[in-house]
């Protein structure tokens, strides 16, 4: 018996199975032999949120989930946060290795040199309300890239790919300060590449009439490691979506539109922009108890805790937690904090928490140093989509690398109706189904 597999035996038939088990798991398919009868279909695997499904084999990110460990390419995220740039990073996890100096500089001037936007951006941005979520405009507006760049959908084309992962790294951050500027109303300003990546999205997005924005170096440093930070995080939902997106070939911006959506939900990347708002309903410290009873009572959820993975510390949010005291020394002290990290204390001491592994994850202070720094709680996850962009375009150019993957089409268990003969309209009486 090959010592790497598993023998099930089917207790309907009395049958054994062996399963090969290859880097800790055993392929689905190999569950379809595994029949009652010739007829039979044969045994699937109900994985609901794929709680325990891998959808891929992949190289770029590890996480240890009981450990609280992060890896990006074998890096660990508290070395590259503490010595990388976001654009390092972003050369990392999509090549492997880090960049020599002199990639590191051609780099960042091809970056720099496509940061610029089409001309037909500004206008669709015009059609958005004042009040439109900025994650709804990001979202649109890298979708509308699809059209001005069609070739991007030769997407089997290595050198296209690369040119448009360029153009995606370079023009979110622009597309993300637009529709900030549109939101309040201001004229857009374009992007300078004489500044470095994160010097110019503060530049586009708070320039006013200066001949040139000067970013607070320690700012524009603390937002820098945010990105890093933020990079990638190996099959969260909005990864998910970006291979499931780019599984059917369609290009690389209407998949990472559709990535953009799946990180506004409040579960994943909108939690951030929810944590502020919880921090605002707490209101002060001893208020805490009263609102941990709300949670226990299942009212509400700990915005900012738990994690499907991490069953430890985020290790993202210890590093956030000490960027902070960097920023405040600049900004002065967001009060919330001390809501935050008595929030934190209390939490950690109760049952309730310990019982289910609820730590703070990386949404949990990363809204109270953005808030520092200036930024409204709706752009908060549009910061998050920028620091990701460099992650969900390195999956999705491993999915398409990958030979054993096809175009995601999950199986189901079905319980609805057995075959049935339609009914007439003047025959269905008053029963009929409930409205939905
Ligand atoms: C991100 O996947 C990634 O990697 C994501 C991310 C990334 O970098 O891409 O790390 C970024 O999305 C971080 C998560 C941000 N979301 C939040 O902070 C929202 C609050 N957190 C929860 O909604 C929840 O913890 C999730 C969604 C993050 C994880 O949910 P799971 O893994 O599906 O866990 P679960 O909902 O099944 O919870 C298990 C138990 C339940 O209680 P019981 O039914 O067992 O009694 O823990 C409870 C849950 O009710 N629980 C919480 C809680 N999170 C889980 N209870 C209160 N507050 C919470 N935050």
């Amino acid at each position: 018996m090959p010592e790497d597999s598993m023998t099930i035996i089917d207790n309907r038939t009395g049958v054994s199975y062996t399963l090969p088990v290859k880097n800790g798991a055993i392929r689905a398919m190999d569950l379809r032999q595994i029949k009652t009868s010739p007829e039979d279909f044969g045994l699937i695997a109900y994985d609901p949120a794929f709680m325990n499904t891998a959808s891929c084999e992949s190289r770029i990110t590890f996480i240890d989930g009981d450990k609280g460990i992060l890896q990006y390419r074998g890096y660990p995220i508290d070395q590259l946060a503490e010595h990388c740039t976001y654009l390092e990073t972003a050369w990392l996890v999509l090549n492997g290795e880090l960049p020599t100096e002199s990639q590191l500089e051609d780099w960042t001037c091809e970056i720099a040199s496509h940061a610029a936007v089409p001309d037909d951006i500004p206008r669709i941005l015009q059609g958005f309300r004042r009040d439109a979520h900025p994650m709804s405009v990001l979202a649109s507006l890298v979708a509308a890239l699809s059209s001005d760049y069609p070739e991007a959908k030769n997407v089997h084309d290595p050198a296209v790919r690369r040119l448009q992962i360029v153009r995606l790294l370079a023009q979110v951050p622009t597309l993300a300060a637009y529709a900030y500027r549109h939101s309040l109303g201001l004229p857009i300003v374009p992007p300078d590449p004489s500044l470095s990546y994160t010097e110019n999205f503060l530049s586009m997005l708070w320039k006013k009439d200066e001949p040139n924005y000067q970013a607070n170096p320690v700012l524009a440093r603390a937002l820098d490691v945010l990105f890093v930070l933020h990079a990638d995080h190996e099959q969260n939902c909005s990864t998910n979506a970006m291979r499931a997106i780019g599984s059917s070939f369609a290009d690389p911006y209407m998949t990472m539109a559709g990535a953009i959506a799946a990180l506004s939900g409040p579960l994943h990347g909108g939690a951030n922009e929810e944590v502020l708002k919880m921090l605002d309903e707490i209101g002060s410290s001893d208020h805490i108890p009263a609102y941990i009873r709300k949670v226990k009572s299942g009212e509400c959820k700990l915005m900012g805790f738990g994690h499907r993975v991490y069953k430890n510390y985020d290790p993202r949010a210890g590093i956030i937690k000490r960027i902070a005291e960097q920023v405040f020394a600049v900004t002065g002290r967001n009060p919330k904090l001390d809501i935050a990290i008595a929030l934190e204390k209390i939490a950690l001491e109760d049952e309730y928490f310990v019982k289910r592994k609820l730590y703070p994850n990386v949404d949990f202070y990363s809204g109270i140093i953005y808030q520092a720094m200036g930024f409204q709680p709706e752009i908060f996850t549009v910061l998050f989509a920028i620091g990701r962009n460099a992650g969900w375009l390195a999956q999705w150019q491993e999915l398409l690398a990958d030979p054993a993957q096809k175009i995601a089409r999950p199986r189901q268990v079905f319980l609805g109706s057995a075959r049935r003969e339609f009914v007439p309209l003047d025959q269905r009486g008053a029963a009929g189904a409930a409205a939905v």
